[in-house]
């Protein structure tokens, strides 16, 4: 005859039990397996004891049956627990269940921006005809920036409408210029090299303008280069960039750190899309000149003995031209509708 000292004790053996056993299962067929074993109408251990209840006599019922709802109510609280846990694991939703009918996520396929794809382009023709890249800082001093490029502070781009001024005499770079003087104090002649970066002003932010834009700066220096060199180094570009058929125009311009100074404007030979062949009107691609004599001496170059050519130009802008990009704002939104054109390497 059993005692209400043994009834009771094991009841609580069999709730560390279960409870150890719901806590080693490891998925919901195994917990399951628990909850039968403990549970089950027919099978379960704390079941067959509440079964039994009646068969206990009188003095007994009412405490080892309290003690058996008690160990059913924690069971169910544990088991309901466990399962939770195993499917927030199991990341699938209710019953852990996937769903093999849904359809599947495509992976998405990166791209270069289409800002990335013109430098890089620009960068490596320019590495074919023996120039290095080159890099320098965003934020500039003044020196930099306008005074050795031959530009006096009382000029209208030193203004604080046009140009970022940070504290401490610094400001964000309106171009990357500066790096041609900041090259040719590290390296002695020839210096062939091209710097894309970043540059900013302060300009509205509209279809045509933004206040941070990339440009790619070009200077070659060394003795004996003559307007030639600088023609047609630039002239080869254009057409390897823009392709056989190109016509390039120097139209004479102005920089302070140039003299002379040009404008460089291609004539594309555009192919329509039934075969036939159209020009394109002039576009202006670039900014360039015979470096000024005054640039060379600020970075302590010898300007009887050395020469050169300089050239800046907009990539944004070019990407723009290129793919036929009507504002320049889509090329700083990420969006995805618009960056999803230029997938693929
Ligand atoms: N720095 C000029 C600009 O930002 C471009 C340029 C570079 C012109 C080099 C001549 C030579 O407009």
């Amino acid at each position: 005859m059993e005692s209400e000292k043994d009834l009771i004790g094991e009841l609580q053996a069999l709730e560390e039990e279960a409870r150890r056993d719901v806590e080693a299962a490891e998925d919901p067929m195994e917990l399951e397996g628990v909850r039968v074993r403990f549970l089950g109408r027919k099978e379960g251990r704390v079941s067959g004891i509440l079964r039994r209840l009646g068969e206990l006599p009188d003095h007994l019922r009412p405490s080892v049956g309290q003690e058996a709802n008690r160990v059913k109510g924690v069971l169910q609280d544990l088991l309901a627990e466990r399962e939770r846990v195993l499917e927030r694991e199991d990341g699938s939703g209710a019953g852990g269940e996937v769903d093999l009918t849904l359809p599947g996520r495509h992976a998405w396929i990166g791209g270069r921006h289409p800002v990335t794809r013109v430098v890089d382009e620009i960068c490596e023709i320019f590495s074919s005809l023996g120039f290095t890249r080159a890099r320098g800082p965003e934020a500039e001093n003044e020196w930099y920036n306008f005074v050795a490029l031959n530009t006096p502070l009382d000029h209208p781009a030193a203004d604080e409408q046009d140009t970022l001024y940070l504290e401490g005499g610094y400001l964000l770079r309106s171009h990357t210029s500066p790096v041609q003087v900041r090259t040719m104090e590290q390296y002695q002649p020839p210096v062939r090299i091209v710097v894309p970066g970043m540059v900013y002003r302060r300009d509205t932010y509209d279809a045509t303008h933004a206040p941070a834009f990339a440009q790619i700066e070009g200077l070659a220096v060394d003795e004996g280069i003559t307007f030639v060199d600088f023609k047609a180094t630039l002239a080869e570009f254009s057409r390897r960039f823009w392709g056989p058929g190109t016509q390039v125009r120097f139209r004479p311009s102005f920089f302070p750190f140039t003299e002379p100074s040009a404008e460089v404007d291609v004539k594309r030979l555009l192919v329509q899309p039934d075969g036939s062949r159209r020009e394109s009107d002039w576009i202006e691609i670039m900014g360039a000149g015979m470096v000024d004599p005054a640039v060379l001496e600020n970075a302590g170059y010898d300007s009887e003995r050395y020469t050169g050519f300089a050239f800046g130009m907009g990539p944004g802008r070019i990407a723009m031209l290129k793919y036929g990009i009507p504002d320049i704002r889509h090329l700083y939104e990420g969006d995805v509708r618009f960056h999803r054109q230029f997938r693929g390497p």
